[in-house]
């Protein structure tokens, strides 16, 4: 009981919320399903904070790592029906509404990091973000985490041949899905904080992620295998429910931008260093083998890979496929 009573001043009369005043606090639930410790992690932490400076603790954001609230798939229901108020999904996880967001997915379009936030801040990744309104979603901003690497129990993923026979936990994205395919492996959506047992229990036999998702997931535990491949870009798209956005003061909507604008900024210059970090924590606990592609093995991938290009092409249109992976 005496943890939901406020003294004054003074230190006299215990009073309640209201009349603290603290009802007035506007409260932004943050829910999202990674480790803390991972590029979204900490940009959700430090969003929180300089939101919270912004505004002179007006609005206080609640971050809720792990999926400790909802699971991916849950987390987009609870938004719009405002038990959170702001999500940050992997762009595949949204493609189910903006199909144009599978270009984000397409395996080798991206040779670095700042080829993506070029994307990002030009004229596609513009368009995407407004886009989100027909769903009544704001976009806010995009994240990133990193280059995705591939991990498995049976064997090393060095040649397209050795995907046979394999079962890849994936998330819920064409493009990811036909990229297996054209490597002839089979693939199972599963939600991110089931990936660990599902592995374990055999019932898969690996995973695309991050090196920050593998390690801060601990699926070195359950994997023999991984391969620095770099094969796609895992990023996210930051989104608040748009009747809720819109029913935020003007100043706080102000307030907030720019505190989005600062962690985004701060998410591109850390995120290759987080994951950079990640890879020697991860050899230091583990003694998963490590392969690293040479530029003939990724060639070979590539040219799987073509087919996925020419799938997606009516999707994502002549004009964006031209300016992402050339002519
Ligand atoms: C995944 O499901 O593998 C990722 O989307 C997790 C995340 O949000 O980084």
């Amino acid at each position: 009981v005496f943890t939901y009573l406020y003294f004054n001043k003074e230190n006299k009369y215990p009073y309640d919320d209201e009349q603290a005043g603290l009802n007035e606090q506007i409260v932004i639930k943050f829910s999202h399903i990674v480790a803390k410790n991972t590029p979204k992690g900490q940009a959700a932490e430090k969003f929180a904070n300089l939101v919270q400076k912004k505004t002179n603790n007006k609005v206080r954001v609640e971050v809720y790592p792990n999926g400790s609230l909802y699971s991916e798939k849950e987390a987009i229901e609870a938004l719009r029906q405002g038990s959170i108020q702001m999500i940050a999904p992997a762009t595949s996880k949204m493609s189910t509404f903006f199909p144009k967001l599978e270009l984000f997915d397409l395996p080798y379009a991206f040779p670095t990091y700042d080829a993506i936030y070029e994307v990002f801040n030009g004229e596609i990744g513009t368009e995407l973000l407004e886009s989100m309104e027909r769903e009544n979603l704001v976009g806010l901003s995009y994240w990133s985490n990193g280059f995705k690497q591939m991990t498995s129990s049976k064997r090393a993923l060095v040649n397209p041949n050795d995907f046979s026979n394999h079962r890849f936990r994936i998330m819920p994205s064409d493009v990811i899905e036909q990229q297996f395919e054209s490597l002839n492996a089979q693939t199972s959506r599963i939600s991110f904080n089931l990936t660990y047992r599902n592995i374990e229990q055999g019932l898969i036999d690996g995973q695309e992620n991050t090196i920050s998702n593998i390690y801060s997931k601990k699926f070195y535990e359950v994997q023999d295998h991984m391969t620095i491949s770099n094969h796609g870009f895992l990023s996210y798209v930051v989104v608040m429910d748009q009747e809720f956005w819109d029913n935020l003061p003007n100043p706080i909507q102000a307030a907030i931008k720019e505190a989005m604008k600062e962690t985004t900024a701060w998410n591109q210059q850390h995120a290759m260093e987080t994951n950079q970090q990640a890879l020697k924590l991860l050899k230091k606990s583990s003694d998963i083998k490590i392969h690293t592609l040479s530029v003939a093995e990724k060639d070979a991938w590539r040219e799987k890979f073509q087919a996925v290009y020419d799938n997606f092409e009516p999707t994502i249109g002549e004009e964006w496929m031209d300016q992402l992976i050339g002519e």
